[in-house]
């Protein structure tokens, strides 16, 4: 079974909500997934100015080293001047030895998101966050049309989301919670996502072994003369590597 976080910041509270829509798609779909949430930089005079609530009590920080034991992630980014937020900026920055060891290369990733107002950028907030991820060698899986057409095509009422995933507008103030076709297309990502990304690693699993499995078939045991012979070529090898004078001869 594929191993899913959904990993997000929130300050009022709108991308929590989208979170547990789009993990209820991916229990729906049959699968699982852990919420967690990077840590708050702001302190905590800011945060009474800005009349930020208390953050959610079942949504653990997120440490870097997490990351690893999972195969793939949703992350849930309000936007902040068409851009992310400093401190989804912070927990990437801390992610260089990750980075190093290459530890999230190949790993899934998708985008939900939150803005005040129609047009206040939540394509760019997802775009803007392509550079972490592409650096980290993921692969990104947006949301797309075909298994939400009718809710992203809707101009009947008012909507964030979009091709690139999921989204809630919360209006100038804060006050609007997300709405039931918002909801709707959370889930229906969580589920997509699942499934997309269960589809991806059983491929890609059937492949190694598949590979394993021909490799395997097509090679004979050595024989233990072949053995010697080989071992006694590297050792050779090797020794003609550190004598200098081998290496004046060459030259
Ligand atoms: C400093 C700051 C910058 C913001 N910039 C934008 C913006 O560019 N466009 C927009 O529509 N909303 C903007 N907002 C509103 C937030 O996106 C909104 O509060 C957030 O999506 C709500 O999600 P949350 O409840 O999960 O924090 C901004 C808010 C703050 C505090």
């Amino acid at each position: 079974m594929v191993n899913i976080a959904i990993i997000t910041y929130s300050l009022y509270g709108h991308i929590d909500i989208l979170a547990k829509a789009v993990q209820r798609g991916i229990k729906e779909a049959g699968g699982s997934a852990d919420i967690y949430r990077v840590n708050e930089t702001l302190p905590e005079e800011a945060l009474q100015k800005l009349q930020a609530p208390p953050k959610a009590k079942d949504i653990p920080v997120v440490d870097k080293d997490v990351l690893k034991n999972y195969d793939a992630f949703l992350f849930g980014i309000p936007t902040r001047y068409g851009n992310v937020p400093a401190q989804w900026a912070s927990f990437w920055d801390q992610t260089g030895g990750l980075w190093v060891e290459g530890a999230l290369e190949g790993k899934a990733a998708g985008f939900f998101t939150s803005t005040a107002s129609y047009g206040g950028g939540q394509d760019s907030t997802v775009k803007n966050s392509l550079d972490y991820l592409s650096h980290h060698g993921m692969i990104i899986i947006p949301l797309g049309y075909k298994s939400c057409f009718a809710e992203l095509s809707c101009i009947d009422e008012i909507h964030g989301a979009g091709p690139w995933g999921s989204g809630t507008l919360a209006g100038p103030d804060g006050s609007r919670s997300p709405s039931d076709l918002e909801l709707r297309v959370a889930s229906i990502q969580g589920r997509k996502f699942f499934h997309v990304v269960n589809r991806l690693t059983s491929t890609s699993k059937l492949v190694n072994d598949t590979k394993r499995k021909k490799v395997e078939g097509n090679q004979k045991s050595p024989t233990q003369k072949e053995l010697l012979e080989q071992s006694k070529n590297e050792v050779e090898a090797k020794k003609k590597a550190t004598n200098p004078n081998d290496c004046c001869a060459v030259m």
